[in-house]
C-alpha cells in the first residue's frame, strides 16, 4: 500500500515536472491559451482541447503529411491526427483540390451532386450492399441509427458495452463500475434515466448479452466490432457469430460502428472479417477531416423502414420527415471530400503502408517493453496501434478499470509532447496516415526508450 502511494507521488512528481518543461518549451502556446480562456467556455473551440497532457494544447500553425508545426515553431510527428479525423493526413493534395473546386461551385444547397452517386456506389462496394445517409458527425449517424432502430422496432432501449464510447449519444455514456451501471468515466449525470433508455453489459460476454436481449425489449444493440476507447479491447474469436446470432433470434438491430476500426482496411473491420451489421456506421476520417459520418442499412433494414416512411409521396411531403437533424449533411462540400478520399486516399496502397508502419511500430515497442521486462502490452488494429500499461489485453470495461494507470499515460503524453510525439489525449492511441514515414516510427522508438530511462531512473519500473 504504501509503496503504491510512494510510486504514486513520484509519477505526480514527473508530471509537475514535465508540465513545468512543457511550459518553458510553448510560451506562446500557453499565452494563447490563457486568451482563449477569456472567451471559450473550456478554453478553445472544443472542450476536448483542454485536456492534453502538457496542461494546455498546443496553437498550431500548420499541419501537413503526418506533422504539425505549432505557433513556437516546434514539429511534431502527429500519430493521434485529430482522433482519427485526420487519418488520412493533413492537407492530402487530392482533397484540398476536391474541397477548393466544389467551394468554387456552391458549398451546400439541399440538393445532391453527380458526385454523390459514386461515393453511393463506391461506400456499398466497399461496406457491403446498403442505403446510404450522409451526416455530419459519427455521432450524428450513430444517433440516426438508434432512431431508425426504434422506428423499426417500436422499442425504447438501447444496449452497449461497458467502456464504450460512441460520440454525444446520451444512451452510451454509461458503464458498469463495481457491479454498478453508472455514468461513463467522468461524464456528469444530466437527469436522463439510464434504466429506461439502456442496457449495459461487459463486452465479449455472452451470456450477459442473451440475458440482456432475452426480454425482447431492446431496439438495438450498438458496438464497435472491437472496443477501441478504453484502449483496445480485442473481441474474442466466437463473440460475433453469437451477437448475430442472438440478436437475430430477439428481433434487435446491430449497429456496427467503424467510426475508429475504419484503420482495419479500405473495408473495415466488417469486410475484412465478414460481418453483418443491419446498420453499418462510420466518421472521422471519411472526409479526410471536412466533418461528416455515414450509416448504411441493410436492404431488409430499408424495407421496414419504407413501410412506416414511404420512400416518395410527394402530396404528403411534409410527414415524410424521418427526425433525424443535419441540414448541412451531405452537403455538395463534405461529399467531393468523400470522393476525393475514397477515390485517391484510403486506397489498398496506401493503407497497406499504413497498416505496414503501425506493424513496425508495434514490434518495435514490444520489443522494447520484452527487453526491459516490463508489465505492458501493445495491440494493433491495422493502421492503429496502442499501448497499455497492463501485462495482457483487456477482456472487458472491468479488466480496464482494474487495471488502468492514470498517472503513467498522463507523464508517457506529457513526455511525447515535450519529445515532439502528439498521440490521441484519452489514451495511448498511435495512428498512422498514408505520409507517416518509417523516420517517424524509428523516432517513436527511441523517445519511448528514454522514457521507459526516466521511469527507471526515478524507480518507478
Ligand atoms: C466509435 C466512435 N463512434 C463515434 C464517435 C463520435 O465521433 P464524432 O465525435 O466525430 O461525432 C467516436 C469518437 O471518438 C468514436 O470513437
Amino acid at each position: 500500500m504504501n509503496m503504491d502511494i510512494e510510486r504514486r507521488a513520484t509519477l505526480n512528481a514527473l508530471i509537475d515536472r514535465e508540465q513545468e518543461r512543457f511550459l518553458q518549451l510553448h510560451p506562446r502556446s500557453a499565452k494563447a491559451w490563457e486568451e482563449g480562456k477569456q472567451h471559450f467556455l473550456y478554453g478553445g473551440p472544443s472542450h476536448w482541447m483542454r485536456r492534453w497532457a502538457g496542461g494546455f494544447p498546443v496553437y498550431v500553425e500548420e499541419a501537413r503529411g503526418a506533422h504539425i508545426r505549432d505557433i513556437d515553431g516546434r514539429d511534431y510527428i502527429d500519430f493521434c491526427l485529430g482522433d482519427t479525423g485526420g487519418m488520412c493526413g493533413h492537407a492530402p493534395e487530392a482533397v484540398t483540390q476536391a474541397a477548393v473546386r466544389q467551394l468554387g461551385r456552391g458549398a451546400t444547397m439541399m440538393l445532391p451532386t453527380e458526385d454523390s452517386l459514386w461515393v453511393g456506389a463506391e461506400l456499398s462496394r466497399r461496406f457491403g450492399p446498403r442505403y446510404w445517409t450522409l451526416t455530419t458527425s459519427a455521432t450524428d449517424a450513430n444517433r440516426g441509427a438508434i432512431r431508425i432502430s426504434r422506428m423499426i422496432t417500436g422499442r425504447t432501449r438501447v444496449l452497449v458495452f461497458s467502456g464504450c464510447y460512441h460520440g454525444g449519444v446520451e444512451e452510451a455514456h454509461v458503464e458498469i463500475r463495481d457491479g454498478q451501471i453508472g455514468m461513463r468515466n467522468m461524464i456528469h449525470p444530466n437527469g436522463i434515466d439510464h434504466d429506461a433508455v439502456t442496457r449495459v453489459v461487459e463486452f465479449n460476454d455472452i451470456d450477459a448479452l442473451e440475458a440482456a436481449l432475452s426480454q425482447h425489449d431492446v431496439a438495438c444493440v450498438l458496438t464497435e466490432p472491437l472496443m477501441t476507447n478504453f484502449g483496445i479491447i480485442p473481441v474474442d474469436d466466437e463473440f460475433h457469430r453469437a451477437m448475430r446470432d442472438i440478436t437475430r433470434r430477439t428481433g434487435t438491430v446491430l449497429i456496427i460502428d467503424e467510426t475508429h476500426t475504419i484503420s482495419s482496411g479500405p473495408g473495415g473491420y466488417t469486410q475484412l472479417h465478414g460481418l453483418e451489421p443491419d446498420i453499418f456506421v462510420t466518421g472521422k476520417a471519411i472526409a479526410g477531416g471536412i466533418p461528416a459520418g455515414v450509416f448504411g442499412l441493410s436492404p431488409e433494414i430499408a424495407e421496414r423502414l419504407w413501410k412506416i416512411v414511404p420512400y416518395v409521396n410527394p402530396r404528403e411531403r411534409q410527414s415524410a420527415h424521418l427526425g433525424i437533424g443535419g441540414t448541412l449533411a451531405g452537403n455538395a462540400l463534405t461529399v467531393a471530400a468523400m470522393r476525393a478520399v475514397l477515390e485517391s486516399v484510403l486506397t489498398p496502397e496506401n493503407y497497406q503502408r499504413m497498416i505496414a508502419n503501425a506493424t513496425r511500430l508495434a514490434v518495435q515497442t514490444r520489443d522494447i517493453i520484452d527487453a526491459r521486462h516490463l508489465p505492458w502490452h501493445v495491440t494493433q488494429v491495422g493502421a492503429r496501434a496502442e499501448i497499455m500499461f497492463m501485462p495482457k489485453p483487456p477482456h472487458s470495461g472491468a479488466d480496464v478499470i482494474a487495471g488502468r494507470q492514470g498517472e503513467m499515460e498522463t507523464l508517457l503524453h506529457a513526455f511525447y509532447m515535450n519529445e515532439g510525439i502528439l498521440v490521441t489525449p484519452f489514451h495511448t492511441m498511435l495512428l498512422m496516415c498514408p505520409a507517416t514515414s518509417a523516420d517517424d516510427v524509428e523516432k517513436h522508438a527511441v523517445v519511448f526508450s528514454r522514457f521507459i530511462d526516466l521511469l527507471r531512473k526515478a524507480g518507478v519500473v
